[in-house]
């Protein structure tokens, strides 16, 4: 395999006390770097000090946006081993958004090994305490300057790594979700099934409006005909109608959440019956209307598990289950963040030491 570089740091960061986390704001010592050219392909692999980077102005991802990102999370257990939660199936889904935003695929076993290696050098970053992990964002950047549109010939790859606490600093209990009637994430045959930073630029202008007039977040639902349920903020979404759990089927405008599946996973192993499926909004009121609604609730690296405690949608409100965090929510929550962190026995094989 192609040897990765090390360059040490000269000076390190100290941790602060995981209750002053927050998300995404601090950054470990290292990064993991790496080139591509057309005609010598991926090449360069090394791990170099964090810190700013150098590109043109006139880099193509400045202008154009092609760009990926991964999220997934490294975990210290209490017996004070560090281990990744699902890291294959994460490279997986990063190649596969390469190969929609036409990125070179990368060689995923020199990731993984890059990876590992720079977690293993800024290990000490990884905080302890319940609810707190160092989420690990991978990504890819276009970099040739040149402001013509054309797929680039030069890209860096990087991962960078951030030692966060819960994803919601108002903690894990329902959130009040706005039904977006007006604007859209993605469409069919475009990039939603693809973590890259353009989904996320659309969604901004929803979410913005959504806070403003007091809810959490926005549920998005389909670009045609404005029907059928996609995702719930930047997370899949599921609903318990009865004894049945159902979340919307892959189309590709959804994204295939790695937490979506570990949830489907888990509550198929417990024997119950979990249907991937168009689920429109309409049904969902009905359900509503008819008591038969249980439960509803997002899914996602960042925030896990995020139940959901109202729902308003044309004017009409309903509230999800007294407004309370559901059974099957909690105890999914507590089950996948039990093995990530290594309270419960991980029989799915998801934990990487
Ligand atoms: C997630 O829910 O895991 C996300 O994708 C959020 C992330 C973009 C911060």
């Amino acid at each position: 395999m192609t040897d990765i570089a090390v360059t040490l740091a000269d000076k390190r960061g100290t941790l602060s006390s995981d209750d002053k986390l927050g998300f995404g704001k601090i950054f470990t010592d290292h990064m993991f770097v790496m080139d591509y050219v057309t005609g010598k392909g991926w090449h360069n692999p090394r791990i170099v000090p964090y810190g700013n980077i150098d590109i043109s102005p006139a880099a193509m991802v400045l202008h154009y946006g092609q760009a990926i990102f991964e999220g997934m999370k490294a975990f210290r257990t209490e017996d004070n081993r560090v281990v990744m939660y699902r890291p294959l199936d994460h490279l997986k889904r990063f190649n596969n958004s390469a190969d929609i935003l036409s990125i070179p695929l990368m060689d995923l076993d020199l990731v993984h090994e890059g990876l590992r290696k720079l977690i293993e050098i800024d290990k000490r970053w990884v905080p302890q305490s319940l609810g707190t992990s160092l989420y690990i964002r991978p990504f890819v950047i276009s970099v040739d300057p040149y402001v013509g549109v054309k797929v680039a010939d030069q890209y860096t790859m990087y991962i960078i790594l951030s030692p966060v606490g819960a994803y919601y600093a108002s903690g894990f209990k329902p959130v009040k979700i706005k039904v977006e009637e007006h604007y859209v994430r993605a469409v069919k045959g475009g990039l939603g099934e693809a973590k890259t930073p353009a989904n996320y630029a659309a969604s901004l202008k929803a979410s913005e409006e959504a806070k403003k007039e007091g809810f959490t977040q926005v549920l998005w639902l389909d670009a045609i005909e404005q029907k059928y349920i996609e995702e719930v903020g930047t997370m899949n979404i599921f609903f318990k109608i009865d004894d049945e759990i159902i979340t919307p089927a892959l189309n590709g405008s959804i994204l295939n959440g790695i937490t979506r599946r570990s949830v489907i996973e888990v509550a198929k192993d417990w024997g119950m019956k979990v249907t991937e499926r168009r689920i429109s909004i309409d049904e969902v009121f009905e359900a509503h209307e008819r008591g038969h609604l249980q439960e509803v609730f997002g899914s996602g690296t960042a925030a896990v598990i995020s139940p959901v405690g109202e729902l308003s949608w044309k004017g009409k409100r309903i509230i999800v289950n007294n407004n309370q965090t559901g059974e099957t929510s909690q105890k999914l929550f507590d089950c996948i963040t039990g093995i990530q962190q290594g309270r419960v026995a991980d029989k799915f094989g998801w934990v990487e030491e």
